[in-house]
């Protein structure tokens, strides 16, 4: 079989390009081992957010007394908890097998090796002809010496989302995104967390302001989970009651599972590259250029296998960008994203959003900045929702206005982003989002506040001098 173009792997970038490429009319095959979907639908993003809209609903009602309405404690029925979650799942990887027959594309559901050019070999003992190979094989989490996955008491994330039990105490490692999403979904199911961070900070690979992570961290301390930033975990063993984690400095935390969370590395491994003349740097990941093009003629790749950030919707404006130019043909001019415009939405309580530039790189970069702030505190809809913890904050060049970067840190932030995504993608100023009429009484209405107190005269917060 000869195609146009042959995607690896089937998850957010590759199901996407695949997609658009037939869009374009060119022959499309997407080969994929597993679930369609990949880890965002399966293992990630989707489940993630199922998992945490339903404990969201745990902790609401929990403290609903305040609001004169009272429920019985809540019973936790796991296994059909666990049901629903892959009922969430199932529907959008069925979708995604519709989309991609709809518009097309052949799905061919095996493992695929490069072999020569323009070749790749599939575990059914199948060959099929690609002009244009694009790799999208994603990630898998990463283990560290003293913790396998094949440990039982060791959880990879993917075990944590199977969501077999609600371990007692749960110590887990790595303060970075997946470490507290999972932190927060397991507090709110009723375990003890203790997150151990070997960095002076949590979320250090996300660049946030002081004060964004200063919310977040009040906020995760009276949720009662325990976070130890500069700890070093170094290994553990069996105690008489569950496991016993050592930490650096001969500090032990007693717990009943751990969750390993230090970052993902990129699926490059058995795919054939070397052989194909695909060269990876000393992390493992794909080297590609501005076109996203390989060191091997005619393979591209695309996602969480190549340098940059580790988000599904990167990985998708990625394959897509790439099938819109195969269908302009040849070309040498660099691939259509910006990279300094990718929104990323943190799943804790509360949600951090943020796009562009924070504070602290504008000042790095030594520019000269208006910053506007407003808090969910002085939003009706905020408090109306017991929602008042968090803040808008807004970052713009002094001379031109023109918005740099926002974050949010709140209720609903992962939605509220777009807003500031859009602005900051059409180059608009403080002014330009000032002048939007905002509807009345609604969460957006912070970032135009707070484009305002950038402007010095926000209505409903005292403006500094
Ligand atoms: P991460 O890189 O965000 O965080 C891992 C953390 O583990 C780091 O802070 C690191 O210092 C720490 N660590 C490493 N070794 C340690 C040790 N021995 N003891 C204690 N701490 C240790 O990686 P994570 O959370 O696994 O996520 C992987 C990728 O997936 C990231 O790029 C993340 O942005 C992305 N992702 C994004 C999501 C979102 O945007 N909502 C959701 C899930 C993942």
């Amino acid at each position: 079989m000869a195609y146009d173009v042959v995607v690896i792997g089937g998850g957010p970038g590759g199901y996407a390009c695949a997609i658009r490429c037939a869009q374009h009319g060119l022959r499309t095959a997407l080969v994929e081992e597993r679930e369609l979907g990949g880890v965002c639908l399966n293992r990630g993003c989707i489940p993630t957010k199922a998992l945490y809209a339903a404990t969201r609903l745990l902790h609401q009602t929990s403290s609903a007394d305040e609001m004169g309405i009272a429920y019985a404690p809540p019973a936790i029925d796991l296994a059909k908890l666990a049901a629903w979650k892959e009922r969430v799942v199932s529907r959008l990887t069925d979708g995604v097998g519709v989309l991609l027959e709809k518009n097309g594309a052949d799905v061919h559901r095996a493992r695929a090796k490069l072999e020569g050019a323009g070749q790749i070999v599939l575990s059914s003992g199948d060959t099929i002809d690609g002009e244009r190979i694009v790799l999208a094989t994603g990630s898998a989490p990463i283990e560290i010496p003293g913790f396998g996955f094949d440990e039982e008491a060791v959880w990879s994330s993917d075990d944590a989302l199977a969501l077999r039990e609600i371990p007692a105490r749960l110590v887990v490692i790595g303060g970075g995104v997946i470490g507290l999403e999972l932190a927060t979904i397991y507090r709110r199911l009723g375990s003890a967390v203790t997150v151990v961070e070997l960095l002076p900070e949590i979320l250090a690979t996300v660049d946030l302001d002081r004060r964004t992570l200063a919310t977040l961290k009040r906020a995760l301390k009276a949720q009662g989970i325990d976070v130890r930033v500069g700890t070093k975990a170094e290994g553990f063993e069996a105690a008489a009651e569950g496991t016993r984690v050592r930490l650096a400095g001969g500090e032990t935390l007693d717990c009943d599972r751990i969750l390993l969370a230090v970052g993902r590395r990129p699926n490059a491994r058995g795919l054939g590259l070397d052989e194909a003349g695909v060269s990876t740097d000393e992390r493992g990941f794909v080297v590609v250029d501005e076109r996203l093009a390989t060191t091997a003629d005619g393979v591209f790749a695309i996602g969480d296998l190549v340098p940059g950030p580790m988000l599904a919707h990167k990985a998708s404006v990625e394959g897509v960008a790439l099938a819109d130019a195969f269908a302009r043909g040849p070309s040498t001019s660099a691939i259509d994203v910006d990279y300094e415009r990718i929104p990323q939405a943190i799943f804790t309580d509360p949600e951090i959003a943020s796009v562009g530039l924070s504070e602290s790189a504008a000042k790095a970069d030594e520019r000269a900045t208006l910053v506007g702030r407003f808090p969910y505190a002085a939003l009706g809809k905020a408090l109306g929702m017991r929602e008042s913890e968090g803040s808008f904050q807004i970052v713009a060049d002094e001379a031109t206005h023109r918005v740099l970067g926002v974050q949010i840190v709140g209720a609903e932030a992962s939605d509220l982003i777009a807003e500031a995504a859009l602005a900051i993608h059409h180059d608009l100023t403080l002014e330009g989002i000032a002048a939007v009429v905002h509807a009345h009484p609604t969460l957006p209405e912070g970032l135009k506040e707070a484009a305002e107190a950038a402007l010095g005269r926000a209505i409903h917060a005292v403006n500094r001098p």
